[in-house]
């Protein structure tokens, strides 16, 4: 009985974050970037290149409403050590209220360099940007600020719903990609890519 109302519970809280979500899709198409939050499965393929043993904290752009997130917790993480930056003030206070020990950040991920500049070096970090919305610089330039921000061997984690090619351009600054399997178990279908210094 307690099982059945957690289950009912959890389809609450995930028929809610749907509708925030296609409500935000409607109002900003382009910076929302997706129609539903991420499935499990695509969640679960980002937040398992993340070491839990190695220190620092782990930083997620674009958590939006968490689907990610909560995978990163269920990996170990402990939710005092993600700083969540998201654009959008209806998913951040989403956020706060879900994860109280985490640092949920207002702002534009493409200034991450100047919002994070007194941080430690980050574990990782986790993206859920629509990258592929925005020009080549933009991106090139995300992922080299992002890189300033990281320890040496830590990973720029992001998905794409892209069929081929990565979402960020392979070369500029010396980093190796690595692409996942596609997550046929995701809607749409998703890739996740993993960026670390050659
Ligand atoms: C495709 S959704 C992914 C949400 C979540 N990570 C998931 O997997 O379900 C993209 C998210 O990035 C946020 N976003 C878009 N542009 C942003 C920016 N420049 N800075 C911070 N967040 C941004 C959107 O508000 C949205 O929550």
């Amino acid at each position: 009985m307690r099982f059945q109302n957690s289950l009912s519970v959890e389809k609450k809280v995930l028929r809610l974050d749907e509708v925030h979500f296609i409500r935000s899709w409607l109002e900003k198409p382009l910076a929302t970037g997706a129609v539903m939050p991420s499935g499990k499965a695509l969640a679960r393929t980002m937040a398992r290149y993340v070491d839990p043993l190695v220190p620092g904290p782990v930083i997620e752009l674009g958590p939006g409403t968490g689907a990610v997130t909560e995978a990163l917790v269920e990996q170990g993480i402990e939710p005092s050590r993600l700083v969540l930056v998201e654009f959008n003030p209806v998913f951040c206070r989403l956020l706060r209220s879900r994860y109280p020990q985490a640092t949920v950040m207002q702002g534009d991920a493409y200034g991450v360099q100047r919002l994070l500049e007194n941080f430690e070096p980050a574990a990782a970090m986790v993206s859920g940007l629509p990258l592929m919305t925005k020009p080549i610089k933009l991106r090139n330039r995300l992922i080299a600020d992002a890189f300033k921000l990281m320890a040496p061997t830590a990973p720029f984690i992001q998905f794409t719903y892209a069929m081929v090619g990565s979402p960020i351009p392979k070369n500029p600054v010396g980093i190796v990609a690595k692409a996942s399997e596609r997550i046929w178990m995701n809607l749409p279908p998703a890739r996740v890519w993993v960026y670390r210094r050659g």
